[in-house]
């Protein structure tokens, strides 16, 4: 079990298969992209299979999600799937994506055994798209999204960052958009994770800007704390339901305490939080031939680690090295 010194179980494992990425979101990283992660450095597919394996059964993790930079751009993501649904228990899997390329690539992702995923869509309007991502493939997104719900990859999520003077008057029009197309819409608060350093509180838009903007076009109920448990979302039923809306606050009204979550680097790093300034080099003993029962120890080990939450509020906050695009969000 990856227990730490709060009680907190970590049952839900998120695997970054890459650091990379074919956007180039203004509140992610710079136009000219980052300096990638070194082929060499990263964990090939078996090596990722064998951390996931032990994860799974030795360490309790019932959830594994892959994230990016852009996961659909790893080569063998696929097969990773697919040896990851043979695995005894079979965990729940799932994708956060931008989209692009989920067009070709979803049935083969639901007959490997995904269960679902969660796509980065932030605008409804072509140049706004472009304006955000420096990139012209919101119509790949919009294809993305639609074949994922054609081959059951649901419920399919939709994650949106609103940002000033951009698309922040658009969370009405985002909200119906999602309910005509059963999508699952949720609002994320911009996070202090950007390549930049750019990100400023008073320059965010918050929860409460998000629900008063929707609020302005719909009735929204909030959903009691139970149906919630882990999920970085909180969520409320619109217009009397069946469909509902998610916002992830991690600024404005945190949910460490309840964080069952461990992370996992394209290059092997355990890492205890989105904004951990330490991480635990599970590569080097995957590399040194250390036993399963060793690597389950040091990862035991660096979840006793972890730290209440995020330490946003404190005065003393620093932002982690690595940006958001290399954990994996
Ligand atoms: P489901 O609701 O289970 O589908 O997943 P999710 O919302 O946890 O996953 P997703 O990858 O779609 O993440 C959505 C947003 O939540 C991203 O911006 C993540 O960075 C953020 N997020 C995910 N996990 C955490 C976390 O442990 N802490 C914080 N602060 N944010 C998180
Ligand atoms: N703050 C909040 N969300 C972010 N994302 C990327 N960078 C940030 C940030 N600095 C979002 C992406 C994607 C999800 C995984 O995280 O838009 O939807
Ligand atoms: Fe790529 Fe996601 Fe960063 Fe956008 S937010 S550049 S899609 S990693």
């Amino acid at each position: 079990m990856l227990i730490d010194t709060y009680g907190r179980v970590a049952t839900d494992l998120r695997v970054s298969l890459t650091d990379r990425c074919n956007l180039r979101c203004t509140y992610c990283m710079p136009e000219e992209g980052l300096q990638w992660l070194a082929k060499p450095d990263l964990l090939t597919d078996d090596e990722i299979v064998r951390l996931i394996t032990i994860a799974v059964r030795d360490l309790g993790i019932e959830e594994v999600r892959f994230t990016g930079g852009e996961p659909l751009l790893r080569p063998g993501l696929v097969g990773i799937v697919e040896r990851v649904a043979r695995l005894t228990p079979r965990p729940q899997m799932s994708l956060t994506t931008n989209g692009i390329g989920l067009a070709r690539t979803a049935t083969a992702l639901r007959d490997a055994g995904l269960d679902r995923v969660n796509v980065s869509l932030d605008t409804l309007r072509p140049d706004v798209f472009q304006a955000l991502t420096r990139r012209k493939r919101h119509d790949d997104v919009l294809r993305g999204l639609e074949a994922a719900r054609a081959a059951g990859l649901t419920p399919v999520k939709v994650n949106t960052v609103l940002m000033p003077g951009l698309n922040d008057d658009e969370a009405p029009d985002l909200l119906a958009w999602a309910i005509e197309n059963d999508y699952e819409l949720r609002f994320i608060e911009q996070m202090p994770l950007d390549a930049q350093h750019g990100w400023k509180r008073d320059g965010m838009i918050t929860a409460g800007d998000i629900l008063a903007s929707l609020r302005t076009r719909f009735e929204l109920t909030a959903e009691g704390q139970e149906a919630r448990g882990a999920a970085p979302a909180e969520r409320w039923t619109v217009d009397g339901g069946p469909h509902r809306v998610g916002v992830i606050a991690s600024v404005t009204r945190p949910f460490c305490r309840a964080c069952d979550r461990t992370r996992l680097t394209a290059d092997g790093q355990v890492r205890t939080c989105l904004f951990a300034t330490e991480e635990t080099d599970l590569r080097a003993a995957l590399r040194s031939d250390a036993p399963d029962a060793e690597i389950g120890r040091i990862w035991k080990q660096a979840m006793w680690g972890k730290k209440a939450g995020s330490g946003l509020d404190d005065p003393s906050f620093l932002q982690p090295e690595r940006p958001m695009s290399a954990i994996g969000g």
